[in-house]
């Protein structure tokens, strides 16, 4: 019988020190809370990407002896695996395996997995093989540890469906460990909302075998169906994505583990805000070159809003927001409002490069900015001399001829007969592009008298840029207001992470993240997450209700604006792992009691708060803390003390911080579970 009180747990996930998109976000901010659970019995498995291993994780000797067996057992047959520390919060030991490496067993693995589980798997999908390997990999790792480690319960987390296959074949050849499925959303929800169908309203009644089939993705949906099958617990990330999965996975979810992040609180109450200030100088100075010789806005009444994310047109969203700009830019010229909006567009797409004009407007302002201040320091010394001659300075004395000419060529350099560009990259299929052609389609071109201009920006930032040079952190830190409209995000990270950086933003009710501040905040536009409905208006209301958020928001002050991101900093504990990992370690136990029932007595080794008859009840309530509309009352459902996890909560320690007196946040009492209808 094994041992449940010391679990040895494994996740697994393509994005394990391999970046691309939330999945990465979701590993890498909840390891500092499940290393103080687990310390160094968790361990995370994934691919061994070289370029990011290379700078983020740390060789290591493995000293656990059954994990050792076990990655010796897979090098012996030469295949490449790296054991390390993830240099993160936390320090997380890693096992990553070269793909590369096992390619030589990929042609026996497909067999096998066609054999085994009937899944086939078409000859030149790279995406599919790499999963396959790594799920051979994963299985091989999990069957050797647990046969070399016989006291241990183990417990293997898979992500997605890229690990799913390590799931399946734990299930068929019964290795001995509980397994937990998570899916960040569906394969077939994916594809289909892309694909412009009325994706909520059919979700019942889609032929799932066809859709997929006539997707090219049949062979990827059968392996995330089967890992849906195989495991002990299965899981998503949203109450959304739990009904969407029922009907294209064909199980319900046990549960909803929500995402959270890793929320780091400054000492100083308004450090935030601070950083807002520092980082839109950065900004202003990137806007001041890329609108050379159109600069003709006041940059103090100029508010930065953004999107970003994975370039998924239809599906973050992008159409609505590029239309509700359009609409925006003509009431703020209608009502001859002060205000400039420089909207950014932040998704990677296929590029050659930065534009000669976008590099040109940077260098121009440089050099600007060098022949100002050669001048100003002439300038000083010649008012110093005079001084000390006790000469009074006259201001025609000050500018030599020498000077005068110098900063008449940088004013000619300034101008330019074309408009500031929209696009800061040469884009591979400019004629095709979706986010160019809508911008074409609704004259989004920067004109002087546009009152919304528009910068798209077709690769994530850092800091190494040449042209923002800023982290995607600072970068939001320093805008406004975030604009996610999507129309399918099972969570959606975007607005999350503004909303502890302290920026308002705006997400729709088919996100996971709007519906869950919708469940649990009362009036979450307060608190600055506005919240556009997409489930029951027709897209054009939806478009006007997002049109009207951006227009009321450039109504306010800004004395109003530092209030509101007070406001929406204070929700950031509800964010944070501290609280969300809770489900985390709800679904873990769960697996336990259903792989291992005969470890488990009565009095249960920790959790023992959960209900073994209502395995389904018990996991799937992430919601609401239940009993009380007050924030910091009442935790009884989740034994935080015996997890030893301690959860600070939202209105507790800000409440006196900010200018802003309301009483503190008010959660929502319980709210059933969500079924959504869509218009
Ligand atoms: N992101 C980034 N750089 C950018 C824009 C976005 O690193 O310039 C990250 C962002 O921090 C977020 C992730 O990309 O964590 C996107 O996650 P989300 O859940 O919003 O969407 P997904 O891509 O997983 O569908
Ligand atoms: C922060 C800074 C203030 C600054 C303000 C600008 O609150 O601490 O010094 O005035 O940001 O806010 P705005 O919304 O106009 O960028
Ligand atoms: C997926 C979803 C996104 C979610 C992320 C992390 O990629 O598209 O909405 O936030 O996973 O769970």
């Amino acid at each position: 019988m094994r041992d449940v009180s010391q679990p040895l747990l494994f996740e697994t996930s393509w994005e394990v020190a391999n970046k691309v998109g939330g999945i990465y976000t979701v590993i890498k901010t909840k390891v500092p809370v499940t290393v103080q659970e687990y310390g160094d019995r968790y361990h995370l498995t994934g691919p061994w990407n070289r370029f990011s291993a290379h700078v983020e994780v740390e060789e290591i000797e493995p000293e656990n002896p059954a994990i050792k067996a076990a990655i010796d057992s897979i090098t012996a047959q030469g295949i490449q695996v790296l054991y390390g520390r993830w240099l993160i919060d936390g320090a997380p030991r890693v096992i990553l395996y070269d793909i590369g490496s096992a390619a030589y067993k990929l042609d026996e693995w497909k067999g096998d997995l066609w054999r085994v589980a009937g899944i086939p798997s078409p000859p030149n999908d790279t995406e599919t093989n790499d999963s396959i390997i790594m799920g051979y990999l994963n299985a091989w790792l999990f069957d050797e540890v647990a046969k070399h480690d016989t006291e241990h319960a183990i417990i293997a987390q898979f992500h997605e469906w890229q690990a799913g296959i390590g799931a399946v074949l734990c299930n068929k050849r019964k290795i001995d460990v509980a397994t937990i499925f998570t899916t960040h959303a569906t394969l077939l929800g994916r594809y289909l909302c892309a694909g412009n169908v009325d994706f909520y309203n059919h979700l019942k009644y889609f032929n799932v075998d066809e859709e997929a089939g006539k997707r090219g993705i049949y062979h990827r949906y059968c392996i995330e169906r089967a890992a849906t099958h195989c495991v002990d617990v299965f899981t998503t990330v949203s109450n959304i994505t739990a009904y969407e999965a029922e009907y294209l996975l064909k199980r319900k979810p046990d549960g909803v583990v929500p995402n959270g992040l890793n929320v780091v609180k400054f000492s100083a109450m308004h450090e935030f805000q601070n950083l807002h200030q520092v980082a839109k100088e950065r900004i202003n100075h990137f806007v001041r070159g890329h609108f050379y010789g159109h600069y003709n806005f006041d940059i103090d009444n100029t508010l930065y809003f953004f999107t970003a994310g994975r370039y998924e047109y239809r599906n973050k969203g992008i159409d609505m927001y590029i239309e509700s700009l359009a609409r925006l830019n003509g009431r703020l010229k209608a009502c001859n409002s002060p205000i400039t909006v420089v909207a950014f567009i932040i998704a990677p797409a296929k590029v050659n490069s930065f534009t000669v004009e976008t590099l040109k407007g940077q260098a121009l302002i440089k050099q600007l900015e060098d022949t100002v201040e050669e001048v100003s320091s002439r300038v000083g010394k010649r008012i110093f001399e005079m001084a000390l001659r006790g000469k009074e300075p006259r201001v025609e004395d000050l500018l030599t001829d020498q000077d005068k000419i110098l900063l008449k060529r940088r004013v000619f350099s300034l101008k330019r007969d074309s408009l500031p560009p929209i696009v800061t990259h040469n884009m591979v299929s400019d004629h095709e592009d979706p986010v160019l052609n809508q911008l074409r389609s609704t004259h989004m071109f920067n004109n002087e008298d546009d009152r919304v201009k528009v910068i798209f920006h077709p690769e994530f930032l850092n800091a190494n840029n040449p042209v923002i040079g800023l982290d995607y952190e600072e970068f939001i830190r320093g805008t406004h207001l975030g604009v996610f409209p999507s129309y399918y995000e099972p969570w959606g990270y975007t607005p999350a992470e503004c909303t502890v950086m302290g920026v308002p933003s705006i997400t729709t009710n088919l996100s996971g993240f709007g519906c869950f501040m919708e469940d649990n905040i009362v009036n979450p536009q307060d608190y600055g997450i506005y919240i556009v409905d997409r489930r029951l208006k027709s897209p054009e209301e939806s478009m006007e209700q997002l049109a009207s958020y951006m227009f009321d928001f450039c109504q306010k002050t800004r004395r109003q604006r530092i209030n509101q991101r007070n406001r929406t900093e204070r929700l950031s504990d509800i964010l944070d792992w501290k609280r969300m990992g809770v489900e985390y370690m709800k679904a873990r136990q769960c697996a336990l009691r259903r792989c291992y029932p005969d470890s488990f007595d009565d009095a249960g080794v920790f959790g023992s708060a959960y209900d073994e008859d209502d395995e389904h009840e018990k996991l799937s309530r992430p919601q609401s803390i239940p009993g009380t509309p007050l924030i910091g009352a009442d935790l009884s459902t989740y034994d935080l003390a015996a997890l030893s996890i301690s959860a600070e909560l939202p209105g507790v320690k800000n409440q006196d911080d900010d200018h802003d007196l309301r009483p503190p946040i008010q959660l929502k009492m319980k709210t059933p579970l969500m079924t959504p209808t869509i218009q």
